[in-house]
Parts: structure tokens; C-alpha cells; sequence
């Protein structure tokens, strides 16, 4: 494949459930190449939230290697690692995770004072008002919906303009309205950024948006 981006290469997880070994990951590898958009699929339990926050370095792997633009994660100590993932990645997961002690722009500014850089405040509210959040920036996500701050999340996720946004059930929260509200912003803002996306989700809907799709079963890809 051209242009990869993300390459997992037989990637195995166990967990231990009342002592007793629970192989998820079985040697799973894939690839992602830049600006491409993937759905990973697969009943409850198939291990998805685990490869997905193994591709994003939120986890790591008891055997084999992922490689981000060529390098090896394995190469990279803890702090170069939550770099790496700050300025390369995006995430959203079902439940927003939005700080509620901090406004929409701050939560949206967020990464930039993480990574202690300077906040490009302009990008926040265009992303802001991309995802239709102007009147809102200085409320705080107790005040708002479920749909409007999955919307938040979404500007934070892209504020770094990430290689690679990672959503985990993005629309699993939410109502079938607000769920397409999602999905349409996810793709026109993964189109406009050239970043890849890889979205786990049980949504139907959502899916059937994606012409590649991967399913988990048994600790394996399957057809
Ligand atoms: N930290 C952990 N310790 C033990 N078992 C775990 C741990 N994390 C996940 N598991 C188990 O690993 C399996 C895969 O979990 P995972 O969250 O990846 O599934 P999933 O495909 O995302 O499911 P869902 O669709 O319900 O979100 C599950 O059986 C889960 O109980
Ligand atoms: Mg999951």
C-alpha cells in the first residue's frame, strides 16, 4: 500500500478474567493509509475499543509492533509517546469527555495547553463554527446537549489537525438526529483536513457511510 500511514503487524492482546487467560487480539495487523476512511466492526466484546486504542497508543500490545509514519512506537519513551499521540491524533469516544469546570473554547483549546504551546484560538473557533457552536463558546457542557457536546469533541479532536481521528461510537449516545449530525461533521471535517479516520460502531447507519470495512471475530479479521 501507498502512503501508509499506521501499519499494525500481528498485534496480540490477553487480558485475565478470574485467572484465567482471555485471548482478544490473536495477530491482527492492518493498515491505514493517509486520508482514508475505516470502520471497524464486530460484536460487543470482540476486542474493537482494544485495537482502537491500541492503533492509538492509548494501550499497547503484549506482542507485535505499530509503526506511525514509519516509526516504531516501541522506539518512543512515555513522554515522547503522549506527544507523538497529542500531535498526531484525535479521539472521540461515545461519552464526550469534555472538562465541565472549563468553557466550549477552553475544552477546545485544551490540546494546545497540554502540549504547553501556544493556543491557536483562531482554529478553535473556526472549528467551533464549523460544527455550529459560535453562540456557545463560553458556556460550559453541563449546559449543553448531548449532541452539541459530542460536537465539542469533535472540534478538540481536530484542533491539532491530527494525521488520524480515532472515533469509539461516536453516535452511541446519541439520537438518531443528532447521531447523522455527527457523522456528516466527522466526514466533511475528515475530508477538509486530509486526516484518516477510523470509526468502531455498531450504528447501521454509520457503517454503511464507509466502502472499507473490518470485522472482529474470535481475535481475528473476518469476512
Ligand atoms: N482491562 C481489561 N481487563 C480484563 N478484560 C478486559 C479489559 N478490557 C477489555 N476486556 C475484555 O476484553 C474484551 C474486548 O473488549 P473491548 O472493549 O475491546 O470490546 P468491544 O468490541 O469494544 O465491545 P463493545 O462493542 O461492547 O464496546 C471484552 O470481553 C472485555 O471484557
Ligand atoms: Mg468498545
Amino acid at each position: 500500500m501507498n502512503n501508509v500511514l499506521l501499519r499494525g503487524i500481528g498485534l496480540k492482546k490477553t487480558y485475565t478474567r478470574e485467572g484465567a487467560p482471555l485471548e482478544i487480539l490473536k495477530g491482527v495487523s492492518i493498515e491505514i493509509a493517509t486520508g482514508e476512511a475505516l470502520c471497524i466492526m464486530g460484536s460487543s466484546g470482540a476486542g474493537k475499543s482494544t485495537i482502537m486504542h491500541i492503533m492509538g497508543t492509548l494501550d499497547q500490545a503484549d506482542e507485535g509492533d505499530l509503526e506511525i509514519e514509519g516509526v516504531n512506537i516501541k522506539n518512543l519513551n512515555d513522554q515522547q509517546l503522549s506527544q507523538f499521540r497529542a500531535q498526531k491524533m484525535g479521539f472521540v469516544f461515545q461519552f464526550h469527555h469534555l472538562l465541565n469546570e472549563f468553557t466550549v473554547l477552553e475544552n477546545v483549546l485544551m490540546p494546545f495547553w497540554i502540549l504547553k504551546e501556544e493556543s491557536k484560538e483562531a482554529e478553535a473557533r473556526a472549528l467551533l463554527s464549523r460544527v455550529g457552536l459560535m453562540d456557545r463558546l463560553h458556556h460550559y457542557p453541563t449546559q449543553l446537549s448531548g449532541g452539541e457536546c459530542q460536537r465539542v469533541a469533535l472540534a478538540r479532536a481536530m484542533v491539532k489537525k491530527p494525521k488520524i481521528l480515532f472515533a469509539d461510537e461516536p453516535t452511541g449516545n446519541l439520537d438518531s438526529q443528532n447521531g447523522l449530525i455527527i457523522q456528516q461533521l466527522m466526514f466533511d471535517l475528515q475530508k477538509e483536513s486530509g486526516a484518516a479516520l477510523v470509526v468502531v460502531t455498531h450504528d447501521e447507519n454509520l457503517s454503511q457511510k464507509f466502502s472499507k470495512k473490518l470485522k472482529l471475530q474470535d481475535g481475528r479479521w473476518v469476512r
